[in-house]
């Protein structure tokens, strides 16, 4: 009795320590991110950075840069590294211009399958534009 009891004990810790280890690999919990009085950028995947001065809510750019500087400390940095430093084991993210709009929107909500999360499900548009926005504010690197 005592043996079965003990099978059924080690088999739970064992998927236990699996699923430890899925959740421990690369994974970061995603931060709740406060968009303040940003204008609601709504579900409609933009091209562009609408917050970049000269776009459509470029006034905000000050703004999204404050909402977009805890959301990235609070979802990105534990991989791309603090003010966007990457230290080079994932892309520096201050390398990406503005033609890179779409490509930077699609890869953060899709993510990759090299380990890169997706973010559709946690992040909104106005979080995901905010922090582009935040990590153009930085100084580009050398
Ligand atoms: C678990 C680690 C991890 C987290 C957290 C993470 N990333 Fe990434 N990111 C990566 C990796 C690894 C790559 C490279 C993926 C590849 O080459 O396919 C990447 C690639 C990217 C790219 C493509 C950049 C390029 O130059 O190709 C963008 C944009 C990006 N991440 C933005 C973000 C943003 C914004 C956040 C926070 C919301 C974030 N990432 C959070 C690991 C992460």
């Amino acid at each position: 009795m005592t043996t079965s009891f003990s099978l059924h004990t080690l088999l739970a810790a064992a998927l236990l320590g699996a699923a430890g280890l899925v959740m421990a690999h690369g994974n970061v919990t995603p931060q709740e991110v406060d968009t303040g009085d940003l204008p609601e950028l709504g579900d409609e995947v933009r091209s562009q950075n609408p917050f970049r001065e000269g776009n459509e809510y470029g006034k905000h750019n000050a703004q999204a840069v404050t909402v977009g500087e805890s959301a990235y400390a609070g979802n990105c940095a534990g991989c791309h590294g603090i003010r966007a430093m990457s230290g080079g084991l994932t892309p520096d993210l201050r390398e990406l211009t503005e033609w890179d709009d779409e490509y930077y929107v699609t890869r953060v909500l899709n993510g990759t399958d090299r380990g890169m999360p997706a973010w559709k499900k946690t992040l909104d548009q106005n979080a995901i534009w905010a922090i582009r926005t935040y990590v153009e504010s930085l100084p580009k690197p050398e």
